[in-house]
């Protein structure tokens, strides 16, 4: 399976800014990309600037969030025909920042994903234990609960179409990235979970790893066993760190 890189920008920059590391990484990835498949999360207000600036190369274009309903009184959220309108093709959820910032719950994270599915976007489905549920011995049940609460009602056939990521809380924008055998493990246990709940087809998903990944690091983590590929967030802001993170996926 070829790796997925994913940069995840987060609430960063204007446009101008938004259009400028676009055009850096159509000059500097290699064309075609072969070795893996990248995909870039903007901001809502430079999706447009930004699907303008990849077209006709090989990077897709991901939307951070959006709401489950079509339409409707839902102030301030943005629905999935929107973002199809402007050319994403993949979409986050259950992302760390929105589940303990912004109150998601599992509930809420398994109506987008099949909410994104109906529309025929890829879903990728973030999970991830918080430092003082580790530190209790919790991981693997956190894991559990949020990835059978993220997939519940995804049948089988629609596996292909799914991503999950595993974002330690406790790895994001700290600068302390999981071992390699901490993220192993981890893993290990969602690949399980992925055959229990779709049998053959669960194999095929990819499993990315998040939470301070860096061109120094990315080669090893992309080594680990169950490792699919990488979701960045500060090493996508440079295209310099991010070009590198991806030539280390092939
Ligand atoms: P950092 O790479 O900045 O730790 O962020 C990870 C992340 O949240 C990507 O979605």
């Amino acid at each position: 399976m070829k790796p997925l890189v994913a940069g995840n920008w987060k609430m960063h920059f204007d446009r101008a800014g938004a259009r400028a590391l676009a055009g850096d990484l159509m000059r500097s990835l290699p064309a075609p990309l072969e070795a893996a498949e990248v995909a870039v999360f903007p901001p809502f207000t430079s999706l447009a600037e930004v699907a303008a600036a990849l077209s006709g190369g090989d990077v897709t274009l991901g939307a951070q969030n959006f709401h489950p309903e079509d339409s409707g009184a839902f102030t301030g959220e943005v629905s999935l025909p929107m973002l199809l309108d402007v050319g994403v093709t993949r979409v986050l959820a259950g992302h760390s920042e929105r589940r303990h910032v912004l109150l998601e719950d599992d509930a809420f994270v398994n109506r987008k994903v099949l909410a994104a599915l109906k529309h025929d976007l890829l879903p990728i489905l973030c999970v991830g234990e918080k430092l003082e549920e580790r530190e209790a011995g919790k991981t693997a049940a956190v894991v559990e609960r949020q990835v059978r609460a993220g997939l519940k009602g995804v049948p089988p056939e629609r596996a292909g179409d799914v991503t999950l990521a595993y974002e330690p809380v406790w790895a994001i924008g700290t600068g302390l990235n999981a071992t390699p055998k901490q993220a192993a493990e981890v893993h290990a246990q969602i690949r399980k979970l992925l055959v229990d709940l779709w049998k053959e087809g669960g194999r095929g998903v990819r499993i990315l790893y998040g939470g301070s990944v860096k061109p120094e690091n990315s080669r090893e983590l992309l080594k680990t066993p169950e490792v699919n590929g990488l979701l960045v967030g500060g090493a996508s802001l440079k295209a310099d760190s991010f070009v590198r993170i991806v030539r280390a996926a092939g």
